[in-house]
């Protein structure tokens, strides 16, 4: 199979690691973050959907608000370390066939996703310091409050609720770009975030 791919010009899709990405792989730190972002932000969505569709009241609500604002407050902080350390570790270049545009997009899809794992966090804090509502870092201790502010705190949430539709848009154009270059162009490009993987 892997050979008949290979002579009608495709790369076969394989676990193993015969066709290592050309450009080579992102670091060992840097992949490990991006995968640990990546759980912590599904399971963030996850709670913030089962939080917004809770009755008013439910005692639960206020567990998983504690969770969501921690977990919202982890991926601030692995981000920060994140891009402090693409500074000095930069991102192994895109596979060199693929089309100009679709480098510019994977790039900008990028900085678009970092963007928002930013301010998602940020404004979420913002919203809750501003009105009183203390974070209460996994239950180990409490982040600082803000001097209230009611229009800090709406203008915050609102922009919170908006950016949501920011990130899931972005993640859907980022799966389906790795979904394309896995499946269709097989260019190795998932491999650059994976460890190399071995023959056996
Ligand atoms: C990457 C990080 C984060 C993501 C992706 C995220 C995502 C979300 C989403 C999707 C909602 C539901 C919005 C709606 O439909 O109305 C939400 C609500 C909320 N988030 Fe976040 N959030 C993050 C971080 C944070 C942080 C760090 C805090 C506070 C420290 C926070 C506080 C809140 C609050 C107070 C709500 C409103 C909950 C409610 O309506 O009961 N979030 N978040
Ligand atoms: C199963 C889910 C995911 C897969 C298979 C995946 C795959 C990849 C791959 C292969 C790359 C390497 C660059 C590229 O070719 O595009 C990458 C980079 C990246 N991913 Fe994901 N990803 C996933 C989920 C996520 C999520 C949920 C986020 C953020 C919310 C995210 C944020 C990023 C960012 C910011 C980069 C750029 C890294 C850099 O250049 O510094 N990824 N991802």
């Amino acid at each position: 199979m892997a050979d008949m791919a290979q002579r009608i010009g495709l790369r076969p899709t394989t676990l193993t690691d015969r066709f290592p990405p050309p450009g080579g792989r992102y670091t060992a730190i840097a992949q490990a973050l991006h995968w640990i972002v990546a759980l912590l932000f599904i399971a963030q969505v996850v709670i913030a959907w089962t939080l917004v569709v809770r009755a008013e009241g439910d005692p639960a609500a206020a567990f998983w608000l504690t969770l969501h604002k921690s977990i919202g407050v982890t991926i601030l902080a692995l981000v920060a370390v994140r891009l402090a350390w693409r500074a000095s570790h930069p991102a192994p270049p895109l596979p060199p066939r693929m089309p100009l545009w679709e480098k510019l997009l994977a790039r900008v899809n990028h900085w678009v996703l970092y963007a928002i794992l930013l301010v998602m966090p940020i404004s979420g804090y913002l919203a809750s310091a501003a009105s009183g509502h203390t974070v209460h870092y996994f239950w180990l201790f409490d982040l600082p409050n803000l001097p209230q502010s009611r229009e800090l705190a709406h203008n915050a949430i609102v922009v919170h609720g908006v950016g949501q539709w920011f990130i899931y848009a972005a993640v859907v154009l980022h799966l389906s770009g790795t979904a394309w270059n896995l499946v269709v162009r097989r260019d190795g490009s998932l491999s650059r975030m994976l460890p190399e993987q071995s023959e056996a």
